[in-house]
């Protein structure tokens, strides 16, 4: 694991940002993994900026997304597929036919989680997977468990998880209960990983992820075993590192 420790979060996404350019200056083509939440957001923005100015293209890459909640569909603006095109994809020059995003309407949930799987398989895998980090160590919606899932399946969202991610819907009742996911060894699986974090909120799954035993309850400390792993973070999240 290398451990960056920035003094603010613009840093954090200015690093972030420039570490995934980096890949697609390298690789034109590379499959990226992407997530949502509120901290990729200033990544992303970043990436904006770098295509506007010429610098990356998105023209030729594939784009796998982390998760989907179950029953929101894609004109819901709290689905990570609108999450996606607001925050990205609209932004920059991805073709709509590379983007990949599990689908939360589908009649069978299961299947759409082995066809996801597929894709990603078919695709090669990913080249750079970037990560955010839940409050209670989750990556993707890898919710704290007695095991770790290998492949994209279906999540009943945790409490901690549906309080957190409430901040974003009018109603908190609203907040979906069950989400697809990329399982643990699906994530694992890309050659490298780039996991950013943010503010004192993530300070504790931080902790455990990077100093912690391998353990399940914090599905983040798997990334220990990863071969090129790099975490990005702010003072607030590196608080309570020793
Ligand atoms: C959601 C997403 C995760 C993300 C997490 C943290 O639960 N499924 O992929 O890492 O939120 O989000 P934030 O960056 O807003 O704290």
């Amino acid at each position: 694991m290398i451990i960056q420790i920035f003094e603010n979060a613009d840093q954090v996404a200015k690093a972030g940002a420039n570490l995934v350019a980096a890949q697609l200056l390298e690789d034109p083509q590379s499959v990226l993994g992407l997530p949502t939440g509120s901290t990729p957001i200033g990544v992303y923005d970043q990436l904006i900026r770098l295509y506007e100015d010429g610098v990356i293209s998105f023209a030729e890459t594939t784009t796998f997304n982390l998760d989907e909640y179950l029953g929101l569909s894609k004109d819901n603006d709290q689905s990570y597929y609108h999450f996606m095109l607001e925050h990205l994809f609209s932004q920059v020059n991805v073709q709509a036919e590379n983007i990949n995003i599990p689908d939360g309407t589908v009649d069978d949930p299961v299947a759409e989680c082995e066809r996801y799987e597929q894709a990603i398989a078919e695709a090669g895998g990913m080249d750079l997977q970037l990560l955010g980090l839940g409050r209670n160590g989750h990556i993707g919606f890898n919710e704290p468990d007695s095991f770790f899932q290998k492949a994209t399946h279906v999540v009943e969202l945790t409490e901690n998880t549906i309080n957190a991610n409430a901040r974003f819907f009018a109603d908190p009742d609203q907040v979906p209960r069950q989400a697809l996911s990329m399982g643990i060894g699906t994530i694992m699986d890309a050659a490298k990983i780039i996991l950013v974090a943010t503010g004192s909120s993530k300070a504790e799954a931080v902790k455990a992820m990077v100093e912690g035993n391998i353990d399940p309850l914090c599905q983040a400390s798997i990334l220990q075993l990863h071969p090129s792993v790099t975490i990005l973070l702010d003072r607030d999240a590196a608080a309570l590192l020793s």
